[in-house]
């Protein structure tokens, strides 16, 4: 799961999946990573972890880290939230095989749209709320995947 800053959207989307995964009781790992270098080390902004709680899922262990190269070839899955992601990652991508994992993560839900995760960061709670529907119906469809 990646965005810009992995504060916001992207440790909630981490937060779902693992809840979802846990869950349905499948096999798979989960992480989430900024293409920005901004919050490395950082805990998740703390409206995102009070709308995860909101759910009953806890992010307030997950720590912010940068997206790395080593991360295309440790991950079979890479979604992002919106074109900026997209593009950072082409440009750190060795090969179109890297770029293949990549795929918007709202593409999940209405393939081939690109529609995106808007940034919530400058915006108000509301802002999360909308990030967590979206983040939860995506989920839903990757654990769809991750069953068959
Ligand atoms: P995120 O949100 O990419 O969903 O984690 C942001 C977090 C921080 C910043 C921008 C977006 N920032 O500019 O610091």
């Amino acid at each position: 799961m990646v965005c810009l800053g992995n504060i916001c959207r992207s440790p909630l989307a981490e937060g779902i999946m693992r809840h979802k995964i846990e869950e349905k009781g499948l096999d798979a790992t989960v992480d989430s990573a900024g293409t920005a270098a901004y919050h490395i080390g950082e805990p998740a902004d703390r409206r995102s972890v009070l709308t995860a709680k909101k759910h009953g899922i806890d992010i307030t262990k997950l720590r912010g880290r940068q997206f790395e190269v080593s991360d295309f070839d440790e991950f079979d899955l890479i979604y992002v939230m919106d074109e900026s992601n997209y593009e950072n990652l082409k440009i750190m991508a060795r090969n179109e095989e890297d770029m293949k994992k990549v795929d918007y993560i709202m593409n999940m839900v209405s393939p081939g749209s690109n529609h995106i995760v808007p940034d919530p960061y400058y915006g108000g709670d509301m802002g999360f709320d909308n990030v967590y529907n979206l983040l939860d119906s995506a989920a839903e469809e990757i654990s769809k995947k991750l069953e068959q």
